[in-house]
């Protein structure tokens, strides 16, 4: 029996979910990230590590939301937190202490870099409105950012993040800006720039194309979302340096790993200084938080200090800021970094040690608490090698891990998998048996 068919025998409830589902939501989902053929898995609990399907099945969770449950599931001082707050109220639109403290942890977090911040209730709320305040800044139009880079579905964003037929992609030292979705305007893809991941004289070459037009990069650190891909030594100081000498705001997309890959995120596992930071996921603790924060002058630029317009009904809300608060403070903290870098470290090298064993070629990536596998044999440098990963054998060894009761990463083969403040050395055992066992069938086939 195929894993996939494993899968359906195994989830008739989730299949009869889908059913209903598919008629009142689109794919019978939230999001398209979350829809898998044949039918998508439906969740009904969740603790710790662990999550479990509408059939009962429990699988260790390594997708955890797309990295944003940090804390684990139902983390009970998170969720405590929320209980709390809930007794007195989830939505004011009137600003809370809440706010304030949250506030002072993240930048306590990235000194020096963040000297104000506003919240937002998602990662591309954040990333949308990072761009704008650099456009804002300069009073320039274009935004160069990285292929195979996602920075949430936004319209100006939403260019060239890897769903373009690769006819389409361009040439490697100069490529072109694709429209990822129906509905954008021509200007998405005009004033959106795209270079390759660690290619400095790529971006140099787009700021000469853009002559003193080029308002801000948008660069994720360490790319998370086109395989995971750290940057190679020397990179990003270089992509400071030049943003700097061209007068251009460089925003680091910390969406994913914010507080999650350190405390202080890329910047302080990096050691370079972004002009903006986009945060999301560790930041709100599992409850909807965005924020985008930085240097003060920019910061000022916000309404109602500045010209640059920014709202939103829940932003700030009480729920999200109590939550992230109990998250921060309570669960991550700087020990925690380091136990879950150290079990992390261990899924890398078994990972590694079982490809190597049985001779698959596949290639393992670790940023301290995350990582990635890809199905081709060298570690890439950017999404189009990344894009060498042979996607028939992921799907398989996506299936096979599910029918093992392991969720091995996020939902795609560019996604990654990460590790909670709730993972055990058992989980990883478990893990590491399973994979062996996944990708041996799955290379004997
Ligand atoms: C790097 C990065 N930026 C932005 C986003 C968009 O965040 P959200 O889904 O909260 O809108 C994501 C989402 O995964 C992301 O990974």
């Amino acid at each position: 029996m195929s894993y996939v068919d494993e899968y359906t025998k195994r989830t008739p409830k989730c299949a009869a979910e889908y059913e209903r589902a598919r008629k009142l939501i689109p794919g019978g989902v939230g999001s398209a990230i979350q829809f898998k053929a044949p039918y998508p898995l439906y969740l009904a609990d969740s603790r710790g590590s662990r999550v479990w399907d509408l059939d009962g099945n429990e699988y260790i969770d390594y997708s955890l939301c797309y990295a944003a449950m940090v804390a684990g599931h139902a983390n009970p001082i998170i969720a405590e937190a929320i209980r709390k707050q809930a007794d007195h109220g989830t939505l004011y639109g009137m600003p809370t202490t809440l706010a304030s403290d949250l506030a002072e942890e993240v930048m306590r977090r990235y000194p020096k870099v963040i000297d104000m911040i506003r919240f937002t209730q998602s990662g591309v709320e954040a990333t949308q409105t990072a761009i704008r305040l650099a456009r804002a800044a300069t009073g320039r139009k274009t935004i160069v950012k990285i292929e195979g880079s996602y920075h949430g579905g936004t319209d100006h964003l939403l260019v060239s993040t890897g769903g373009a037929p690769k006819e389409e992609w361009g040439s490697d030292d100069s490529p072109n800006s694709t429209a990822d979705s129906a509905g954008l305007l021509p200007a998405s893809t005009e004033f959106t720039a795209v270079v390759q991941f660690n290619d400095i004289d790529g971006m140099r070459a787009a700021f000469d194309h853009h002559d003193g037009d080029v308002a801000g990069v948008i660069i994720e650190p360490a790319m998370t979302n086109g395989g995971v891909i750290p940057p190679k030594s020397g990179y990003l100081e270089a992509v400071r340096k030049l943003t700097q000498d061209e007068g251009a705001v460089l925003i680091f997309d910390e969406v994913k790993v914010g507080c999650r890959i350190a405390e202080g995120g890329a910047v302080e596992l990096f050691g370079v200084k972004p002009d903006l930071v986009t945060l999301a996921k560790a930041i709100g603790g599992g409850v909807p938080v965005g924020a985008f924060g930085g240097k003060r002058e920019l910061m000022e630029l916000v309404t109602p200090l500045g010209p640059m317009v920014h709202f939103g009904t829940y932003n700030a809300n009480p729920l999200g800021m109590a939550a992230g608060l109990a998250c921060l403070t309570k669960v991550m903290t700087r020990d925690r970094y380091e136990e879950m870098t150290r079990l992390a470290t261990r899924v890398a090298d078994g990972q590694r040690k079982i490809v190597g064993a049985l001779g698959i070629p596949a290639c393992v990536t670790q940023v301290t608490t995350l990582g990635g596998i890809l199905f081709t044999p060298d570690e890439p440098s950017n999404f189009r090698e990344a894009a060498k990963c042979d996607a028939a054998r992921w799907e398989d060894y996506w299936f096979g891990m599910l029918s093992n009761g392991v969720i091995p990463m996020g939902s795609a083969w560019f996604e990654e998998w990460s590790i909670s403040a709730a993972h055990t050395d058992d989980d990883v055992d478990r893990t590491l048996e399973v994979t062996e066992d996944v990708l041996r069938t799955i290379y004997a086939a």
